[in-house]
């Protein structure tokens, strides 16, 4: 495990499937998480079909990090285990690339129940052959009933992409801090078994909530203990040091004045 000075926020490096596997029946409040998919590499061909990291030399093969096995087995495996570990009547949220939705969708179907299909409105275009790329996809799905704290809250998310990251594929800690605010209360258990730059267990300390999770790579353990770590002390988030909501004004309410 790696030393965070707050027991509240434990963050192990592991494989997804072995590092939930050791977790207690119902023994978390909600997931929020972003897989490393490689449904995006395998599918999409496109010149070196190059998308996850910089491929210097070094851990994981030369790539930023390891992708997710994710064929159909292997995730209802993940989801199998999500589920065993979520106390009843709790969330889920599980952000995707359009490849990856396309087929890992209908998985998510038979082990939970799909609530929402959120869009991530990354304000500015990335990369992308055809449509140049702007969103992702949020499946919000639940084992058991439970209402969100949210009122009148659009499925669209206009929060911008991190453009100056310390880690590929950083996402904004305000998506994460989106789903907890809807479905966390203080002192929930929060889990990402993809954890990355620590996004989420920011968004967890931020919301109030505990944090467990796990990452495979080192790299990632690194960054996001001395990300959590420098926001224990200072109350700075070294990786993220500005807003990055967009000018959706329901949700620039939400964050100003909380709930609505
Ligand atoms: C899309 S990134 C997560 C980025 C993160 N949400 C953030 O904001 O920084 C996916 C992460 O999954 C990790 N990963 C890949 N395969 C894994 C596995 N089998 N188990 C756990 N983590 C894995 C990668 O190291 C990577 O950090």
């Amino acid at each position: 495990m790696a030393i965070i000075e707050n027991r509240k926020i434990q963050l192990y490096r592991d494989d997804a499937i072995s590092f939930l596997k050791k977790l207690p029946d119902g023994s978390i409040d909600i997931i929020i998480s972003d897989p490393a998919y490689s449904g995006m590499n395998q599918r999409l061909k496109i010149g070196s079909g190059k998308i996850v990291g910089k491929y210097t030399k070094g851990e994981n093969n030369g790539r930023w990090f390891m992708e997710f096995g994710d064929s159909e087995e292997n995730y209802e495996q993940f989801l199998a285990e999500c589920y065993r570990v979520l106390r009843s009547n709790r969330h889920i949220y599980l952000m995707f690339d359009s490849y990856s939705l396309i087929t890992l969708a209908p998985v998510v179907r038979r082990v939970f129940e799909i609530k929402n299909l959120i869009c991530w409105d990354k304000v500015r275009i990335g990369l992308g052959y055809y449509f140049r790329r702007r969103h992702e996809f949020v499946i919000m799905a639940s084992k058991g009933k439970r209402a969100i704290s949210l009122r009148g809250i659009p499925d669209v998310w206009r929060i911008n992409r991190v453009n100056s990251y310390r880690y590929p594929t950083q996402k904004p800690t305000e998506v994460f801090q989106l789903m907890l605010k809807a479905s966390a209360e203080r002192g929930f258990m929060v889990c990402d078994p993809f954890f990355g730059s620590g996004s989420s267990a920011i968004a967890a300390i931020k919301e109030n909530c505990r944090f467990v999770g796990s990452d495979i790579s080192e790299t990632a353990i690194k960054f996001a203990t001395e990300r959590v770590n420098q926001f224990l002390k200072y109350g700075v988030d070294v990786f993220q040091k500005d807003s990055l909501l967009g000018d959706d004004e329901m949700l620039r309410k939400i964050f100003r004045e909380g709930l609505v």
